[in-house]
Order: C-alpha cells, then sequence, then structure tokens
C-alpha cells in the first residue's frame, strides 16, 4: 500500500522532520538531517541524525526515528518525511533504505524538492530489490 498524503499533512510531517532536524547532533558532517515516521496507529516518532566523533558510529535520522518508534511499540507504518538543511531532495542511505525494507516495506518516503515542493515516493522506488533475510 502506498498512498499519498493530502498536500497540509504531507507538509505537516515534512515541518516534523524539520523541527527533529534542528536537535541534530552532527559535529563530525555538519549536515542536518531530520526525519518523522508516521505509524499506522497516527503516531509520529521523530529522529534527527547523531555522529559519535569517534568517527565510528553514525546514526541517521531515518535509523533513530525507527528505533524509537518500534521502542515504543509501533510495527506498521505508513510515511516517511526526511530532511536535511543543505542538501534537496535528501534520499535515505543504504543502511536506512534496507532497515526500512525490513521494519516499514510499505512505506512513502516524503522529501522536499529544490523549490520546497513536496516528492512523495515508495520506498520500492528506492530500493527496488530489497535482501528480504536469510
Ligand atoms: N544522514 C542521515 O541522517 N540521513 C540520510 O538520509 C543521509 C545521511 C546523516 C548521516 C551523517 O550524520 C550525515 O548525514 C552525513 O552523511
Amino acid at each position: 500500500m502506498n498512498c499519498l498524503l493530502p498536500p497540509h499533512e504531507a507538509r505537516e510531517l515534512i515541518e516534523q522532520a524539520r523541527g527533529a532536524m534542528r536537535r541534530a547532533v552532527a559535529p563530525v558532517s555538519g549536515f542536518p538531517v531530520g526525519a518523522a515516521l508516521l505509524a499506522a496507529s497516527g503516531a509520529v516518532a521523530t529522529g534527527c541524525n547523531v555522529e559519535s566523533r569517534s568517527l565510528l558510529q553514525v546514526f541517521c535520522a531515518e535509523r533513530t526515528a525507527l528505533l524509537r518508534a518500534l521502542a515504543d511499540g509501533e510495527r506498521e507504518f505508513t510515511h516517511l518525511a526526511v530532511v536535511a538543511e543543505k542538501q534537496a531532495p535528501i534520499a535515505p542511505c543504504g543502511l536506512c533504505r534496507q532497515m526500512l525494507s525490513e521494519f516499514a516495506p510499505d512505506v512513502t518516503i516524503l522529501t522536499e524538492d529544490a523549490q520546497g515542493a513536496i516528492i512523495q515516493r515508495p520506498l520500492a522506488d528506492y530500493l527496488p530489490f530489497p535482501f528480504p533475510g536469510p
């Protein structure tokens, strides 16, 4: 199921992602990212990227939001908004695509283009042939 959020709800989810982006902990890259993950229950979990100065650990905004939602007991997800301060549109990294394919396979991803228009595309467009697990 890949449904598009109506414009005002899409804008609201993007703004929640932007709020999370302002809380990014990105001392290494200087590249703040925010995400807002909408569960089927209606709950929204936000996340930002968190970087360790060791350079050995980086947690993307998308996975931070996903882990928070899973930890809160959510198991079904419909939409994920992602924004970056310095790049539009932002595209989730490969690690996040894999995690989303396992825990949020039907999610629609919302981003903003360089003009601020909202793009909504299914995860399957980003990761057409996911590894299903052993
Ligand atoms: N990052 C995200 O949080 N999400 C993405 O979709 C792409 C990259 C983070 C990881 C790292 O903290 C910084 O952006 C630069 O790669």
